[in-house]
């Protein structure tokens, strides 16, 4: 898991191909947000954005990755990630909903996430959401060329542990770039490693998952989805970002998101 590959560093013509998928995917993310609501089936998120991928140009990079069946791993309540849609589960006032998606552009990988509420949501569920949202700002202030990666899941912990939640360990971010998933793993949780030192035109994927109770999670029977030991709520929160010689760049924020920033 610690792995000592090595790290990619992407060319200016790769961050270009890197920063048009990344919109493209930050549009898809903010069209699925807006369709979010009571009554509709996590199938018929899937089957919007597996349209709006293809429709921007984008090639699903989820479907059919280790034979997962859909293009946008949707994870509601209780399932932390990789939830696999269906026609049956139909979003219910007070559910949190998690969509998880990417997409391939020019040869280029893409990767985000986000936890809505659906409808209204209780104010536990929406702290969670909340402070899964900014784990991730408190991590990647330490995204910068010149630092260990490891000091990344250091803030998202010392953020996190004192609201009591648990932090997911078994899954963790990961660089990207031509393929999904490249090195280097990133832990959401402070580890004793350092970690390598972060150059610019590295491209990562820091996704802190968290959960409402205890950090200990399952996988179901069909083989993807992770759940919560205890079926308490998890939410996620994932951007792919570019480390340059300053702030790192949020390559996945959409325009109306960045409003929001911290
Ligand atoms: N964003 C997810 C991750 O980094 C990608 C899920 S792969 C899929 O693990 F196959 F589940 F879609
Ligand atoms: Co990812």
């Amino acid at each position: 898991m610690f792995g000592r590959k090595k790290i990619g560093i992407k060319t200016e013509k790769e961050i270009e191909l890197m920063r048009e998928s990344c919109r493209l995917l930050s549009e898809v993310h903010y069209e699925l947000g807006q369709f979010v609501r009571p009554g509709i089936s996590t199938a018929d998120i899937d089957e919007l954005g597996e349209k709006l991928i293809r429709q921007k140009g984008g090639i699903p990079n989820f479907l059919n990755y280790e034979g997962y069946p859909a293009s946008i791993c949707v994870s509601v309540n209780e399932e932390v990630v990789h939830g696999i849609p269906t026609r049956n589960r139909i979003l219910q006032e007070g559910d949190i909903v998690s969509l998880d998606a990417g997409l391939i552009y020019k040869g280029y990988h893409s990767d985000a996430a986000r936890t809505y509420g659906v409808g209204e949501i209780s104010p536990e569920a929406s702290r969670l959401i909340e402070v899964t949202r900014q784990s991730f700002f408190e991590g990647i202030k330490f995204a910068r060329a010149g630092h260990h990666l490891y000091e990344i899941g250091g803030a998202i912990d010392d953020y996190v542990t004192p609201f009591g939640y648990g932090i997911v360990e078994d899954l963790c971010g990961h660089g990207i770039g031509t393929h999904l998933h490249e090195e280097p793993m990133i832990p959401n949780y402070r580890v004793r490693k350092k970690g390598p030192v972060l150059k610019p035109g590295m491209t990562l994927a820091v996704e802190p998952m968290i959960n409402l109770g205890t950090w200990e999670v399952e996988w179901l029977d069909d083989g993807w989805t992770v759940v919560t030991s205890d079926g308490e709520y998890s939410a996620h929160y994932e951007n792919t970002i570019l480390i340059t010689d300053s702030e790192p760049e949020i390559l996945t924020l959409h325009e109306e998101e960045r409003r929001y920033d911290v």
